[in-house]
């Protein structure tokens, strides 16, 4: 039980992963392809597999229009199951999306919603009258630009859409409908899934009053960027995380609680919410932790990249999460700019190891382990609204094969699977050796955290122990080689920057931009 604290997590983004027919676009057999690279090569233990549902594609997948089907640019059902039977076969875990807060316009419940006011449908949807004079039910702004309401002129009402005008929000309040995206659950757990990591879980709760937001004077640049700068004019005070949001939650959790007891395969749900404190973000997971097991924690794609920044992030959640909760990193994903572009290049094996040896469950973004920055592609080929394109890039697997959606560059070509399989120095070797180490010391699954304190400006260290072994992780962030000073003495096992301090020693010479793990000598 609990294979999901100890589990190193890689998220798949499967139209750019692995093209098994050569139609550019990956696919669910190319996957089945690549997974001994996941199980034995790289060595991770789960993946989250982004939407593969039937879908108009305006939003790559996130805008479903049949939740229990397989569009057929990646495949079919039958490959669907071949691919979990293939994946259990080689002890890795299956988690795919699940979109709870809105479809695509085209699902036929949407259809139906939209076909008439007395339509047994209409309530499903989040329907309202437009104001006395005629503007939107509310202020409330999308991420995408612009109001979150659409007018419908058959029906003389506008409907919300969080997203994209295709996207229309779904209304949990509305039992029949709660019912239904609880049979899309149960669905995909008979067909042997994992568990879910649930798409913008904040949103699907908002004030039936339809409120509106209070404006917000735009935030000066604090090292993190705006996101959707039209959105971020207004406070998202109503439009999301209503009380009602505990309940629907713990209903999911009870459904996939209900499977764990009756199969014996435990089914976890993973909530992906919008960056909040901590001690917000708590709620998610259940007044007896009987909601989501975790929520995706963005902190490093938006915390400053320094080591003071850094270790109160990691303090922060540590200190918030309730006793038998757990922790959770991620570095990059497929709605944010790759590591090495926001940070650049020369941070990514500090980063690496980093997200690789803190307590709690590390989820990889696919090409990460490549070190890969962001495909760039001018605005005017744009074919997400937002250029989410340049960070779902193609996987470069060998310099030969790339007809694919988008192009790969030359940096893409030069940074292939192949390539850095057979240089002993890349960023890919570095993320197996980890991997393995990770996997051969129990220190590093369910031991202690503890921040070392009295360190050089730029770097950060901390113990990661059982009572039997204690293992130290020293990383300099900065430019210039640092020396820190260990509690007791060790012997470095793996050094990022290449050959590791030889012999038994309290005090390590760690180069600009690098790292190390040490074994401590036992007391
Ligand atoms: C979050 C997903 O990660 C993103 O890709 C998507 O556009 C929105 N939710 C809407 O579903």
């Amino acid at each position: 039980m609990n294979w999901w604290r100890d589990a190193v997590i890689y998220q798949v983004y499967p139209r750019s992963f692995a093209d098994s027919d050569g139609d550019g676009i990956g696919d669910l057999l190319g996957l089945v392809d690549k997974l001994d690279y996941l199980a034995n090569t790289l060595g991770v233990d789960a993946i989250w597999l982004c939407p593969v549902y039937p879908s108009p594609q305006i939003d790559f997948g996130y805008d479903i229009s049949d939740h229990t089907a397989i569009d057929p640019v990646f495949g079919t059902d039958a490959d669907f199951a071949e691919l979990i039977t293939a994946a259990h076969a080689r002890g890795l875990k299956l988690i795919i999306d699940f979109v709870p807060n809105h479809t695509s316009d085209q699902h036929p419940w949407f259809q139906e919603s939209r076909a008439g006011k007395d339509n047994p449908k209409r309530d499903w949807y989040v329907w309202a009258d437009p104001r006395p004079d005629g503007t939107p039910p509310s202020n409330w702004t999308s991420e995408q630009g612009g109001s979150t309401w659409e007018f419908d002129q058959a029906t003389g009402q506008y409907y919300l859409h969080s997203f994209h005008r295709t996207q229309p929000d779904v209304n949990w309040r509305n039992p029949e409908l709660r019912a239904a995206m609880l049979k899309v659950l149960r669905h995909w757990l008979d067909r042997g899934v994992d568990g879910f990591r649930i798409d913008v879980l904040h949103l699907i709760a908002k004030d039936p009053a339809f409120t509106d937001n209070p404006p917000r004077p735009l935030p000066a640049p604090n090292g993190t960027d705006l996101q959707h700068p039209d959105y971020d004019t207004q406070w998202h005070l109503h439009d999301r995380l209503h009380p009602d949001l505990d309940g629907y939650i713990t209903e999911i959790r009870a459904l996939l609680d209900e499977y764990t007891a009756r199969t014996g395969q435990e089914r976890i749900a993973i909530g992906e919410v919008e960056a909040m404190p901590w001690t917000a973000a708590t709620r998610f997971l259940g007044a007896q932790l009987n909601g989501v097991h975790f929520t995706f924690n963005f902190d490093f794609l938006e915390t400053r990249w320094h080591a003071k920044a850094l270790r109160a992030a990691i303090g922060a959640q540590e200190a918030a999460l309730p006793p038998d909760a757990w922790p959770n990193y991620v570095l990059s994903n497929h709605d944010r700019p790759r590591l090495p572009t926001r940070l650049g290049p020369e941070h990514t094996r500090v980063a690496a190891l980093l997200l690789l040896t803190l307590r709690g469950t590390p989820t990889l973004y696919y090409g990460e382990e490549l070190g890969l920055s962001d495909l760039p592609i001018p605005r005017e080929r744009w074919q997400d609204p937002l250029g989410r394109d340049q960070v779902r890039g193609p996987m470069p697997w060998t310099s030969t094969e790339h007809t694919t959606w988008l192009p790969a560059n030359a940096h893409y070509l030069a940074n292939t699977v192949e390539s850095q399989l057979a240089d002993p120095h890349s960023t890919l070797t570095l993320y197996c050796r980890l991997l393995a180490l990770r996997r051969a010391n129990p220190a590093l699954h369910r031991g202690d955290y503890q921040a070392l304190a009295g360190l050089p400006e730029h770097c950060l260290a901390y113990l990661r122990g059982t009572p039997a072994h204690t293992l130290a992780v020293l990383l300099n962030l900065g430019p210039d080689p640092a020396t820190i000073t260990l509690p007791r003495p060790g012997n470095a096992l793996l050094s990022t920057s290449g050959t590791a301090p030889d012999g038994t020693r309290s005090e390590f010479q760690v180069p600009a931009h690098a790292g190390l793990i040490v074994a401590l000598t036992r007391r």
